[in-house]
């Protein structure tokens, strides 16, 4: 009786594995039906896109922090920043304005450490250099201009940018277009900065000259 009940018991376990395997091929088989199309070329290929940070073209490698930033378009557009996939400053944070827009990020962490605009057209250029004045060492600092990032500037300011490893502060006069990113304790010249000199010849809008955009992988500092 119970050697019977032990074997019934069997015999229907068998059964369930044996439907079980049965339906988990057809499942497998009417899987491979349905991909069928695919290696025909019917069905559309899956296009996986990598998403890098900030959008950059290539993602940058370890160790590295991705960036990009664009200046304003003419006194219409604001500029953004975005440094690791954090925007920074942009329009739509409604936390930038015409002039001088400036984010320092800690270069050891990439934590956003200080962001300012600066009016250079009829602000207190002073605010500016007290600002660049008090960055700390192994400081990154990312600038835009919008509108009219150069009427106020003065030389102070410009020496300033300089020893932050900028090549065209020097010159940056009204209604240029510049974008840069330097680090305080940088000895060289900075390799990302970009720069368009406002000509009524050659400007793209009714006097300004076009929107630049800077995109990059900067260094981690170690230390
Ligand atoms: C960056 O962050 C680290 C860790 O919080 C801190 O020790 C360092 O002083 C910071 N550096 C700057 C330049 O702020």
């Amino acid at each position: 009786m119970r050697v019977s009940g032990l074997l019934r018991l069997l015999s229907l376990i068998a059964t369930l594995v044996a439907t079980w395997l049965f339906l988990r091929s057809s499942g497998s088989l009417s899987v491979k039906t349905i991909r069928l199309p695919r290696w025909l070329g019917l069905a559309p290929k899956e296009i996986r896109v990598p998403k890098t940070k900030c959008g950059l073209s290539k993602p940058c490698p370890a160790n590295f922090f991705a960036f990009k930033i664009c200046s304003g378009a003419a006194n219409v557009v604001g500029p953004s920043m975005c440094f690791e996939n954090q925007i920074l400053m942009s329009p739509v944070k409604n936390n930038v304005g015409r002039g001088l827009n400036i984010a320092l990020v800690n270069g050891t962490t990439g934590q956003m450490v200080r962001m300012s605009s600066f009016d250079m057209y009829s602000g207190d250029p002073s605010l500016l250099l007290k600002f660049l004045t008090e960055i700390s060492e192994g400081t990154l600092v990312l600038a835009a201009s919008y509108d009219d990032p150069g009427t106020k500037m003065t030389d102070d300011i410009r020496k300033l940018f300089s020893s932050l490893g900028s090549s065209y502060a020097q010159q940056l006069g009204f209604r240029d277009s510049w974008v840069f990113l330097g680090a305080k304790d940088l000895r060289n010249k900075s390799p990302f900065e970009q720069f368009l000199k406002s000509n009524p010849e050659t400007n793209k809008y009714e006097g300004w000259p076009e929107l630049l955009e800077l995109e990059g992988c900067v260094p981690q500092k170690t230390f």
